[in-house]
């Protein structure tokens, strides 16, 4: 383009050349670009970026490369609510707070906010478990996957690796088997006249979306309709180089911007983007559910959880689990402001102590009379009312309110040991909400509904002892535990765990009972699946397999599987004996096993088992 030409395409811009003369290299390169990249340069300059363009040669050389530049630059601008500049504006904001020291909770108290504490088994229990389930057929899930995992270090996506490895179930297939499952107890409990296909939203990256869609695709999407699964990826941010806000250059290529993941809260402005709430809502659903990549427990405490929302009208209900003062895991917060301001919130365990001595509690946070914290552990599982949650997106555009983490090279806190980026949770939903809105939880037992994988072994067996590893190892035993809990509970016989040694942790090893979530969901269907005298001895596997099983009189030492199709139904009981199936020590470091063995230090040796399928419809009993 000749150079009037630029000019006259600068001054229909208004591009003011004080702003150029910052950036030489890109006037430079002005011709080779399009006038909506000349507004994203104008934006860049006005933002002080021009070190960006401080390297670029003369037009001819590495043309390609700019106009890549300005295609991420086009991304980054899209993907974020209010677009790269404000991206940048709320950097410089939180960096200069971050540098003064400033505490995000100053102004506010904190006290205990109002919720419901639940115990499995008991009567308020089963009745929320009843309404839960009649909502179900109301409600969409979302779960949350875009997260690398550094910390678990598995080569692959956490989705698929199994939750247990009796049956090798990945924890995707048991998200969608329970959401399948709950679809049609919720849809028999209502009689409803025709049946909704639950909505499920997976929230993926770059780092993990392809091997899910992969995963889901060589699963025939583990049967659900695959037009009922919606996969939204979210794009990284920006890294930023200093307190200026400048963007970070990749090291390998200085045509590209550094990028980081921007967090979880990136769920809400994708789900408002997306159209889907609006689907919803038009298709008269009321709640979305959001859950995380790897707690094999999460649908047992789900049926309630969804029943408390539904009976105190919550707008926003965050399951929870009892925690220990000064435990290191969040706490749900009731923060009020001296200017009047509240909000009922997730506050990190290293905020929450020093925010109660600075507000009138000498001691912190302690345990009260249940030998717990009153402040309960914030698992990040959260039940959103839908009409309200749209409201409150129309107006944030789903924008979540962020922070920043730089780590400083020294205490005059000029300068970073490496890129920062903003970041943002999906728990951090509710802090723009207005007093009026109805913020709860529902405290449910650990061992019933929250068990993640998030530890490499290494890790885990470093955790101090009592605390939980959240490794491979502890989040697979967690699921014999709390079904071998959950039939003791409904009167079986099942024998005390043995103390075992894997990976170097010591977990509590129990019966390995696993069933499909279509055999039970509810406490309440448990009860009527099991009856008579039942026992289950230490050594023993139970895997249960289909809709119309009942447990009668059983007496079970070794392993028994069973499995039938949904026009058939069976009586199981009797005594089965056998030499079962036993757990083998593996070393993390033994190569010649597969890493989602190796990561949990132990393998499952079938040795002996009654395994029976009944295939056919009709009534049949098993009674060795
Ligand atoms: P985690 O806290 O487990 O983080 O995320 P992570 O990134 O997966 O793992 P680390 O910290 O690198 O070890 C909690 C949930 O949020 C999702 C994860 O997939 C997980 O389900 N997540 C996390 C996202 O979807 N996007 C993100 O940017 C970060």
């Amino acid at each position: 383009m000749a150079s009037t030409a630029v000019e006259s395409k600068l001054s229909n811009l208004s591009i003011n050349d004080d702003l150029l003369a910052s950036a030489p290299n890109l006037r430079n390169n002005l011709s080779l670009l399009s006038s909506k990249q000349i507004d994203l340069a104008k934006m860049l300059l006005e933002m002080n970026q021009s070190h960006l363009f401080k390297h670029w040669p003369d037009p001819g050389v590495d043309d390609d490369k700019k106009l890549a530049f300005f295609e991420q630059v086009n991304r980054l601008d899209g993907s974020y609510p209010g677009g790269l500049a404000s991206y940048i504006q709320t950097a410089k904001g939180l960096l200069a707070d971050s540098k003064a020291g400033k505490n995000p909770f100053d102004g506010f108290t904190p006290s205990v906010p109002s919720g419901e504490v639940l115990t499995f088994g008991e009567d308020n229990f089963i009745q929320f478990e009843e309404a839960g389930v009649k909502e179900a057929q109301n409600a969409a899930f979302v779960l949350v996957a875009g997260g690398l995992g550094e910390r678990l270090g598995y080569n692959g996506i956490k989705v698929a690796l199994p939750s247990e490895s009796t049956t090798d179930t990945c924890f995707l297939q048991r998200y969608i088997e329970s959401i399948l499952a709950l679809q049609e107890a919720s849809y028999r409990s209502t009689q409803g006249e025709s049946k909704r296909d639950i909505p499920f939203v997976i929230m993926t990256s770059d780092d993990t979306h392809s091997r899910t869609l992969e995963l889901l695709e060589t699963n025939n999407y583990f049967g659900m309709k695959s037009k009922q699964v919606h996969l939204l990826k979210q794009e990284k941010v920006a890294c930023l180089d200093d307190n200026d806000a400048r963007l970070a250059v990749d090291s390998q290529n200085a045509f590209t911007i550094q990028t980081k993941p921007h967090g979880h809260g990136d769920v809400h402005a994708l789900l408002y983007s997306s159209g889907l709430l609006k689907e919803w809502h038009d298709a008269g659903l009321r709640w979305v559910l959001f859950f995380q990549d790897t707690n094999g427990l999460l649908f047992k405490a789900i049926p309630a959880s969804l029943g408390v929302s539904a009976t105190k009208k919550y707008h926003v209900n965050s399951l929870a689990v009892p925690r220990k003062a000064k435990e290191a895991i969040g706490g749900i917060t009731k923060l009020t402001h001296s200017d009047g301001r509240t909000m009922v919130i997730n506050v990190e365990y290293n905020q929450l102590d020093p925010l109660l001595r600075a507000s009138g509690y000498p001691d912190g946070d302690v345990n009260d009379e249940t030998g717990f914290s009153p402040f309960p552990g914030n698992i990040n599982q959260l039940i959103l009312e839908l009409g309200p949650y749209i409201e409150e997106l129309t107006k944030t555009k789903g924008a979540i309110k962020e922070f920043v983490n730089p780590k400083y090279k020294d205490s005059t806190k000029t300068a970073f040991k490496s890129s920062t980026r903003l970041e943002c949770m999906m728990q951090d939903y509710p802090k723009t909400l207005p007093p009026s809105a109805r913020v709860g939880f529902t405290v449910m037992d650990a061992w019933l509904a929250y068990a993640p994988v998030k530890n490499n072994p290494e890790d885990a067996a470093k955790v101090p002892k009592g605390n939980p590893y959240h490794s491979a190892t502890s989040g697979e035993m967690a699921i014999y535990k709390a079904n071998s809990l959950v039939l003791r509970k409904a009167g079986v016989k099942v024998d005390d765990p043995v103390s075992q040694v894997f990976n170097g942790q010591e977990v509590e090893v129990w019966p390995r009972v696993t069933w499909k979530p279509d055999w039970a969901l509810t406490f309440a269907e448990i009860k009527n699946k099991v009856s008579g005298k039942c026992s289950i001895s230490q050594k023993s596997t139970m895997v249960i397999n289909g809709r119309n099983i009942f447990v009668e009189d059983l007496s079970l030492d070794g392993a028994l599987v069973i499995g039938c199709i949904d026009d058939a139904e069976v009586k199981v009981g009797g005594s089965v004996q056998n030499k079962g199936w036993a757990i083998e020590n593996v070393d993390f470091k033994d190569a010649l096993e597969p890493e989602k063995v190796r990561i949990r230090g132990f393998k499952i040796k079938k040795i002996e088992q009654l395994e029976k399928n009944f295939n056919e419809p009709g009534k049949f009993s098993l009674k060795p």
